[in-house]
């Protein structure tokens, strides 16, 4: 378990008491899991069984959030593209649970695409990056583990102004 102060409240995470310093308010954080800041591949658990195959996410610890939803994303005509927006508050993971795609991430300052094609892979994206779909192949299905409840005020759909922000943080 980590504790720390931070000059703000940290999204996705239950346990942080405020103080009042001179500076101004701060949060005693308490967590068992780094705050990230960049897109990165999370290796979820995997269970290899001649029966078949079992991974699995537990909130707060293969990803790090607390999950408030998940929804999935299937019969993507070919072609198609999907989010492209950011998310201003809300943590995100991507899972390939059949057949492939890809996600282009932009953190405001640089591009990656991420190909997930496998269900033992996640891909972390912290609030802030702008994100879309693409390249899915026929019977693919994404699963988004997200640490928020829908909220359409938490949408950016504007890139410019996506970038705008990104910049101020
Ligand atoms: P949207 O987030 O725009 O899809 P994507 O980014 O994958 O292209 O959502 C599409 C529609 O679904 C939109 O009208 C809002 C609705 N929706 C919900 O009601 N709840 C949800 O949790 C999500 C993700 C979408």
């Amino acid at each position: 378990m980590r504790v720390f102060l931070h000059s703000r409240s940290l999204h996705g995470i239950s346990a942080q008491i405020p103080i009042l310093l001179p500076t101004g308010i701060y949060y005693i954080v308490a967590m068992d899991f780094p705050v990230d800041k960049e897109a990165r591949i999370i290796d979820l658990p995997k269970f290899l069984d001649s029966r078949g195959n079992l991974s699995f996410v537990e909130s707060s610890n293969q990803i790090p959030f607390a999950m408030k939803r998940c929804y999935w994303i299937y019969d993507v005509p070919g072609g198609e593209l999907r989010g492209s927006h950011a998310f201003k508050k809300q943590h995100e993971m991507i899972i390939a649970l059949s057949g492939s795609f890809d996600v282009l991430v932009h953190d405001g300052k640089r591009k990656q695409r991420f190909s997930l094609s496998r269900s033992y892979y996640g891909l972390y994206l912290p609030p802030m990056h702008w994100r879309t779909l693409d390249n899915f192949s026929t019977n693919s299905l994404a699963l988004v583990l997200s640490s928020e409840r829908y909220d359409e005020e938490d949408y950016l759909w504007d890139f410019d102004l996506f970038l705008r922000e990104a910049a101020c943080r």
